[in-house]
């Protein structure tokens, strides 16, 4: 080898050490680059919806203009998902320093009582008449209530309400190109969606399949839109929308009526604040779960060197999964919605509480879920399809919302004229308080059915601070109670792992619900050798491994750079600018 060859392969050699070993083992080293943006960005899980977003930006909107804009696109071009038919939240930092959170989550229907989904002899209903499908598991959808909630009281004033409406109706009325993955994800439905013949009109051409690459319209939507721009939220929860929907549940034997849409409330309501190794925490109080269990866990694990155990060890996974099971089991007795059931948030969020819950957990030893009983204290004192996106402006207003029809295509239910899919979020309620549910998950009395009740929701938009109180990270997730465990993951994945928010969103994770007493985990996410400590200690892993929900999220880094990510588990484009 010639001397200045030798020398360039030394540099290389060099260079890449210095690089490799500055990176801390436990990296997911084959994440992309988070994509970045000087002024503002938008990540959303469809690039039209992104782009949708950004447009406003550009006009001068601000984030939560933006935000609203997002929804109403991925209502058109994420069906599985994006709604209007369904309910969320929405998180708020604004650039001064002042957050909330718009619940504008789906409530039960009047006519709703605690044992609506159970027969004479207590078994569950299943099918039609239950509550995952048909017109009986619809919650009345909050959405466009909420929206336009965040629209009159935070919206910029720089943008109409019809410049946030108009760009999706042109998207229904000219369609656009299916992609690979909601071709085969309209088919893979196709048994559910074709019991209802607006679902099987417009979303599997009458049993002609749509293919990907080909233009997809929704005339009805569309029409729907058209309406909602020019009238506002109005035209949905009374007028000719709101007609409609009651007519159509009216002929199905569903429960929702002109009056249930026409008492719908999005709700403000005050973040949940807590802290992870001094950095403040800013999240979804109840109806959501997903902001107590997340803070349990953190604090809890605040007592453990988790940054040394390093990322992926049996140390970390044991005491994560142990912590998860406590808070877990909290959540079925203690969470609900705090309008009808008293939660005791302040106590199952305080440091002292983790302490003695933490004192519970055996380092070498998991404990068996039937031991382990949500934590003892009076309360009288204490005064599976969704979607996340996140949007943040110029000026530094973050917008963190999470927003869901619960199950892929919700009930499967596409209102008859409408073109609007609506929620299953009656399943999101205890069907059976004190007994299993379909999933095998037993609540208590506080998440039961009632009419004008909203279910308990796992959904959790978040955002971190820096250590100096700026806006670090803002994130969520879609996949069911598994939600909370991505966001509390990438959250230790960041602070205690150094991981960009790209890297922290795709690094490989596990989920424990209490009950079933089951570690979920993911292919490839824990090495055979670290499985045999955890089975050692006492785990019971689940069956076969499978993805444990997809996060996308927003970084801004020290210099002002936005920073966004999508969890490589699903699609979905950030876009900068
Ligand atoms: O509110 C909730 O927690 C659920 N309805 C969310 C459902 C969900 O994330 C399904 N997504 N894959």
């Amino acid at each position: 080898m010639k001397l200045g060859a030798l020398r360039q392969t030394l540099a290389i050699f060099l260079v890449s050490f210095i690089f490799l070993s500055s990176i801390p083992s436990s990296f997911a080293l084959s994440s992309p680059d988070p994509v970045r943006g000087k002024n503002a960005m938008v990540a959303s899980q469809h690039e039209l919806a992104s782009r949708i977003g950004v447009d406003i930006l550009k006009k001068g909107g601000n984030a939560v203009d933006a935000a609203i804009a997002v929804g109403i696109a991925l209502a058109v071009v994420y069906p599985e998902a994006g709604n209007i038919g369904g309910g969320g939240f929405m998180l708020v930092r604004f650039k001064d320093g002042r957050t909330t959170a718009i619940d504008y989550r789906e409530m039960a229907p009047k006519a709703a009582h605690r044992d609506v989904f159970v027969d004479e002899k207590g078994e569950l209903t299943r099918g039609e008449g239950g509550s995952t499908v048909g017109y009986r598991a619809s919650g009345v959808p909050g959405t466009l209530a909420g929206f336009e909630m965040a629209f009159k009281k935070y919206g910029s004033g720089k943008v109409k309400w019809s410049d946030l409406i108009d760009p999706s109706v042109r998207l229904a009325e000219n369609g656009y190109v299916l992609t690979h993955r909601l071709a085969q994800l309209l088919y893979g439905y196709r048994e559910w969606l074709a019991k209802y013949p607006d679902s099987n009109r417009i979303f599997l051409r009458d049993g002609k399949y749509y293919q990907e690459g080909e233009n997809f319209k929704q005339p009805e939507l569309a029409e729907t839109l058209k309406r909602i721009s020019k009238d506002g939220a109005k035209d949905f929860y009374t007028g000719k929308t709101a007609q409609m929907v009651a007519a159509d549940m009216a002929a199905n034997k569903g429960l929702i009526t002109l009056e249930d849409l026409k008492n719908y409330v999005a709700k403000e309501r005050v973040p949940l604040k807590g802290t992870y190794r001094g950095h403040e925490i800013v999240t979804m109080p109840p109806p959501s779960s997903g902001g107590i269990v997340m803070l349990q866990v953190l604090n809890m694990l605040e007592g453990y060197d988790v940054r040394s155990m390093g990322s992926g060890s049996s140390a970390k996974l044991h005491v994560l999964a142990e912590a998860m099971r406590r808070s877990f089991a909290d959540r079925a007795e203690y969470m609900a919605d705090p309008d009808f059931a008293e939660v005791p948030v302040a106590k199952l969020i305080d440091k002292k509480y983790a302490e003695e819950r933490r004192s519970t957990i055996d380092l070498n030893k998991a404990s068996a879920s039937k031991d382990v009983k949500f934590g003892s204290f009076s309360t009288s004192s204490e005064g599976t399809e969704t979607t996340h996106y996140t949007v943040v402006d110029a000026e530094g207003n973050l917008v963190s919302n999470t927003y869901t029809i619960n199950d892929l295509y919700g009930s499967r239910v596409t209102i008859k004229g409408t073109g609007v899919l609506m929620n299953d979020e009656m399943d999101d309620f205890a069907a059976r308080p004190g007994r299993p549910n379909l999933f095998g998950l037993v609540q208590g009395e506080r998440n039961k059915v009632e009419g004008g009740k909203r279910p308990l929701s796992s959904m959790t938009p978040t955002i971190v601070m820096t250590k100096d109180g700026k806006p670090w990270f803002a994130l969520g997730a879609r996949g069911g109670p598994r939600i909370i465990s991505a966001v509390m993951q990438s959250v230790i994945n960041v602070i205690d792992h150094d991981m960009n928010i790209q890297q922290a969103i795709d690094s490989p994770r596990i989920h424990m619900q209490w009950l079933p007493d089951e570690l979920a985990y993911e292919m490839y996410g824990i090495s055979p050798d670290t499985m045999k400590i955890l089975t050692s200690y006492g785990h019971n892993f689940a069956q076969r491994p499978g993805n444990i929900a997809s996060a996308t999220g927003i970084m801004i880094d020290k210099d002002g750079i936005r920073l966004g990510a999508i969890d490589s588990r699903s699609d979905g484009v950030a876009v900068g600018y």
